[in-house]
């Protein structure tokens, strides 16, 4: 049989096996553009829709069970039912949720990452790694009194923070210039060209939507270095490498940045590079 024939027939398989997916999606599209809120979730001609998680296994709400191979497209590394993860959660929920007042946990979380990143001396908690880096962005602005940002091709840096294809509509409108990542001497003729107003840099040591492509060190280091000499924000995007490491990617290259964002999960446990070189808290 063609390829093309055997597609159609699993694809009508799919349609078939999928009855309750397929309902939940159409009536999902009444009141949600496309059905959901995350378009990276979706595949044609409709998505499983998921109805429960254990460890590494997921149910769908047509009652198939499959390994969780996409870990929550790197948030959720830990699975669906950690022990230890499950009994923090409960204590928070036995406790009580949004106290309307500072809580005993997110001091004790701050003081943790300060001492792991060098970079952080104090630290702001967000709702989202976009959220994240908006802050990030308008704080170098703000104390610059520059407005410019200098942002690598293909960065991901959040759903309003996209530079995939020369960027995006629904970016949020600064005055971003582009340079080539890894591209040493053409990111730096860019800084110079910018230096008068450039605010800040905002750079993922790894990579990753592009294809987790790693940071040369010298580009990283040429980085720093011109940020610190024209008065620039170096910022790294940390969302999703601070785990590959204790801390994070700029450890493993020996780079401070004057500001660094996290996000997605937040720890060296699940991290063989990390065990190894683990350390105090
Ligand atoms: C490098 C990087 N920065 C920022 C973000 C945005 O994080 P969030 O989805 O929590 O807004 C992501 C999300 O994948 C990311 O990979």
């Amino acid at each position: 049989m063609k390829a093309a024939g055997r597609l159609d027939d699993l694809r009508e398989a799919y349609v078939r096996n999928h009855p309750e997916s397929c309902a939940r999606h159409e009536r999902a599209q009444a009141w949600m553009p496309g059905g959901n809120t995350r378009s990276v979730l979706h595949f044609d001609p409709f998505p499983l829709v998921i109805a429960s998680g254990r460890a590494d296994m997921l149910t769908d709400v047509d009652g198939y069970e499959y390994i969780d191979c996409a870990g929550e497209f790197s948030a959720g590394l830990y699975g669906h039912s950690d022990p230890v993860i499950v009994a923090a959660l409960h204590e928070v929920l036995d406790n009580g949720l949004v106290l309307s007042g500072p809580n005993t946990a997110e001091s004790e979380l701050a003081e943790l990452l300060c001492r792991r990143f060098p970079s952080l001396e104090r630290l702001r908690f967000c709702n989202s790694g976009t959220e994240a880096n908006l802050f990030a962005l308008l704080t170098a602005i703000d104390a610059t009194g520059r407005k410019r940002v200098l942002v690598f091709e293909d960065a991901y840096h959040g759903g309003v923070l996209t530079f995939a294809g020369g960027g995006s509509p629904m970016n949020v409108p600064f005055d971003f210039v582009t340079a080539s990542f890894n591209d040493i001497e053409s990111a730096r003729a860019s800084v110079k060209r910018h230096e008068d107003d450039l605010a800040a840099i905002l750079v993922e040591p790894l990579l990753g939507a592009a294809g987790n492509i790693p940071a040369e060190a010298a580009f990283l280091a040429m980085l720093r270095e011109e940020a610190t000499r024209c008065g620039a924000v170096l910022i790294f995007d940390e969302v999703k490498t601070s785990r590959l490491g204790r801390a994070g990617l700029q450890g493993h290259y020996g780079i401070v940045p004057d500001m660094t964002t996290l996000g997605k999960n937040i720890s060296a446990r699940a991290c063989p590079l990390a065990h190894s070189a683990a350390r105090g808290p």
